[in-house]
């Protein structure tokens, strides 16, 4: 097979179409950024260059896939931008706020306060009603929920009558709605969900993809996800592609089919290289 190395602006060979972003991309505020963002594990023989070089920005009220083969970084991403672990050179920022520049307890009031996470799962307590886990982060933080919008989140992922449940008597898609809305309901400025359909029959993904979906559009949440299935990446407005710790591309107003198309075009050259 002929050898193709792989090319950035690579998208443009594959699909010449044009897509218009939702908003103008560049006039929207950056929630969150990552420069020149490189993660090494280990040394010597056994170092791995988890991210080499990452520059990407997440923008206010917009709803971003991280795609990408296992391994390639995406969860390293992830929580290098949300606070959760620690990076090997470059900066990021929340907001205005350079994470770099933070001490332990700083940074663990930022990642309270500003972000909320949704993982592959869910992390409810067993104990605790839906409701008492909705609100357990701002309850550990001291922090009263805003009554008004803790309603609208409760109405928006439709788990009003099963607030008193406890996770076991809950289906799975409930159990990550209650995992979305906990997300959620701090108001951060930000989410990040690794996989959050990952473990959901794809009537359950569906509903929870719909809901995140709505809080970008009806409430202006950023939302950042990973997630490896091409339809949960429809429901984003912007897909990053990582491969080997590298931003590959990245495509606008993503559909299941530009999304398939370009995983197998890039699987194609992937073992061509
Ligand atoms: N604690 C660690 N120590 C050493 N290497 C690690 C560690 N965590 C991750 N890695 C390596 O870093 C690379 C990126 O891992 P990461 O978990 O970000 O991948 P991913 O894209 O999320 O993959 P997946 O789709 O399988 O979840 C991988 O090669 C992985 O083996
Ligand atoms: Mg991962």
């Amino acid at each position: 097979m002929e050898h193709v190395p792989f090319k950035t602006s690579s998208r443009e060979e594959f699909f010449p179409v044009t897509t218009t972003p939702v908003a103008d991309r560049s006039t929207t505020t950056v929630a969150a950024r990552a420069t020149d963002l490189s993660k090494i594990y280990g040394q010597g023989e056994t170092q791995v260059v988890a991210l080499d070089r990452v520059s990407v920005d997440f923008r206010q009220a917009e709803f971003t896939a991280i795609m990408g083969p296992s391994g390639s970084g995406k969860s390293t991403l992830m929580h290098c931008v949300a606070g959760l672990d620690t990076f090997s050179s470059g900066s990021v920022r929340i907001g205005d706020t350079e994470l770099g520049s933070l001490k332990d307890k700083q940074l663990t009031k930022l990642r309270r306060d500003k972000i909320g996470f949704i993982f592959q799962a869910f992390n409810l307590l067993p104990t605790l009603t839906a409701l008492e886990n909705i609100t357990l982060p701002m309850d550990i933080a001291g922090r009263k929920p805003d009554k008004q919008w803790l309603n609208t989140v409760i109405d928006m992922v439709g788990l009003r009558d099963r607030l008193g449940h406890r996770p076991a008597q809950l289906s799975g898609g409930q159990q990550q709605r209650v995992a979305v809305a906990r997300a959620l309901a701090s108001r951060p400025d930000i989410i990040f969900g690794d996989e959050p359909t990952g473990n959901l029959d794809s009537r359950s993904g569906a509903e929870v993809l719909g809901f995140l979906r709505n809080s970008v559009r009806e409430l202006g949440q950023t939302v950042v996800m990973v997630t490896h299935d091409p339809v949960a990446a429809a429901y984003a407005d912007r897909v990053v592609f990582l491969a080997d710790g590298q931003i590959v591309d990245h495509m606008l107003q993503p559909t299941a089919e530009l999304v398939l198309d370009f995983m197998k075009q890039f699987d194609a050259k992937g073992r061509t290289s």
